[in-house]
C-alpha cells in the first residue's frame, strides 16, 4: 500500500475481535508516532499505553459519566445524551488497547505535533493490518487528576490526543468527504 491510498483506506473502526496487540506492535506504533512533524523538532510527546481492560472499563464508564455531566438539555444534545446514558455504550469500542499522546500542553504547538503524531499510529495500524480510531470522548477522563496518577502522567502535562488500536472485526464502510473548499489561490 503507498502512501496516498493509505490515506485513502483509513477509517474509524468501531468494533473489534478481541485478539491482543503485541507489544511488539505497540512499540512499532509509537515509533512511527515518533517520526511525526513536531513545531521546532519539539517531540514533546510522552505516550501512554493502556491494555488492562477493567481499567479500559472503569475509563470508559467515568468517560460517560463525565460528559454526561457537561451535555446540555437541549434537543440538539439529545442523541449525545441518548449514547452516553447507554450502558452498553463503551467508548472504547471493547479494543483492547489505548493510547495516549502527551505533552504539556503549554508549548504552543503541543495539540498540533500530538495529533500528527496520532495519525502517524493510524497510518502504520493499517499497514500492520490493525484498525484504529480517535477517541476525543477519552481526553477528560484521562486528564482527570486521579487517573493522571494513576497512569504516572507528570502534572505539568496532559494527555492532548488519545486512540483504540485493534484486530478490526469488519472494514468500515468509506465516509463520504466533501470537495476541498479552496478559499483562495493566488497566481
Ligand atoms: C480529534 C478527533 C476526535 C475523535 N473522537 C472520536 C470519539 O471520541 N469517538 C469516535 O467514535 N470517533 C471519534 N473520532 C473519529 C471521527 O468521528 C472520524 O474520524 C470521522 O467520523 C470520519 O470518519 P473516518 O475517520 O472513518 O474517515 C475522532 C476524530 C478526531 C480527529
Amino acid at each position: 500500500m503507498n502512501v496516498l491510498e493509505a490515506i485513502q483506506a483509513r477509517r474509524a473502526i468501531r468494533s473489534y475481535l478481541p485478539d491482543p496487540v503485541s507489544e511488539q506492535t505497540v512499540r512499532q506504533l509509537l515509533r512511527a508516532a515518533v517520526q511525526a512533524p513536531s513545531a521546532m523538532n519539539a517531540q514533546p510527546w510522552a505516550f501512554v499505553v493502556v491494555q488492562d481492560r477493567a481499567a479500559l472499563a472503569r475509563y470508559s464508564e467515568q468517560a460517560k459519566a463525565l460528559m454526561l455531566a457537561k451535555t446540555t438539555d437541549d434537543a440538539k444534545a439529545a442523541r449525545y445524551r441518548q449514547l452516553l446514558s447507554d450502558p452498553g455504550f463503551n467508548i472504547f469500542y471493547d479494543a483492547g488497547t489505548l493510547l495516549a499522546i502527551c505533552a504539556d500542553p503549554s508549548s504552543a504547538y503541543a495539540q498540533a505535533d500530538c495529533w500528527l503524531a496520532a495519525q502517524n499510529v493510524q497510518l502504520a495500524a493499517l499497514e500492520l493490518g490493525l484498525g484504529s480510531c480517535c477517541i476525543g470522548f477519552a481526553l477528560g477522563v484521562l486528564n482527570e487528576p486521579e487517573v493522571k496518577r494513576g497512569l504516572a502522567i507528570p502534572e505539568r502535562m496532559s494527555a492532548i490526543a488519545a486512540l483504540i488500536v485493534g484486530k478490526p472485526r469488519a472494514i468500515a464502510a468509506p465516509v463520504p468527504r466533501a470537495e476541498p473548499v479552496v478559499l483562495s489561490w493566488l497566481h
